[in-house]
C-alpha cells in the first residue's frame, strides 16, 4: 500500500481532473490519476465521441498521457467516479500490460475511498506479454 501522503495527492489529482471529463452522452464523468515510482502524478479523464464506440475511459487516457511523458514504472492508480466504480475489463487489461500488479484506489464523487484493490485481484490469470513468448 502506498503511504497516506501519496494516497492523498493521488486522490486529489483524480478528483480535481474529473470536472474536465468529456462525457456528454453518458454523463458519467470519471477522473483518474496514476502515481509513478519517481513520485510524479499524471491525471486524465474519459473522453466520449459522437461515434460512441470511439469513447475512451479515463484510465486508458491517463496511462497514454503518462507514457507520453516518459513514465514507465507505476505504483498506484486512483479512479474517481459517482459511486466509485471499478475499471472496465478493457482498462484492467491495459493497466495490467502497462503497469503490472499496481494498487487501484476507487473513490466516489466526493473523493471518499470505496475500495482499495489491485490489478491481480481485478484481473486474475491475466494475459500478458509473457504469454506471447509461449509455444
Ligand atoms: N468509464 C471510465 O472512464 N472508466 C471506468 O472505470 C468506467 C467507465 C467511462 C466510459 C464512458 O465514457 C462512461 O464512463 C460510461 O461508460
Amino acid at each position: 500500500m502506498i503511504d497516506r501522503d501519496k494516497q492523498k495527492a493521488l486522490l486529489a489529482a483524480a478528483l480535481n481532473v474529473r470536472s474536465q471529463a468529456y462525457a456528454p452522452y453518458s454523463k458519467f464523468t470519471v477522473g483518474a490519476a496514476v502515481l509513478s515510482k519517481d513520485g510524479s502524478i499524471v491525471s486524465g479523464i474519459n473522453m466520449e465521441n459522437s461515434s460512441y464506440g470511439l469513447s475512451v475511459c479515463a484510465e486508458r487516457n491517463t496511462l497514454a498521457a503518462a507514457v507520453a511523458q516518459g513514465k514507465r514504472d507505476f505504483e498506484a492508480m486512483a479512479v474517481v467516479s459517482k459511486g466509485g466504480v471499478a475499471p472496465c475489463g478493457a482498462c484492467r487489461q491495459v493497466i495490467h500490460d502497462i503497469c503490472g500488479d499496481i494498487e487501484i484506489i476507487l473513490a466516489d464523487e466526493k473523493g471518499a475511498i470505496r475500495k482499495i484493490t489491485s490489478i491481480q485481484a481485478l484481473l486474475p490469470d491475466a494475459f500478458g506479454d509473457a504469454d506471447l513468448k509461449k509455444g
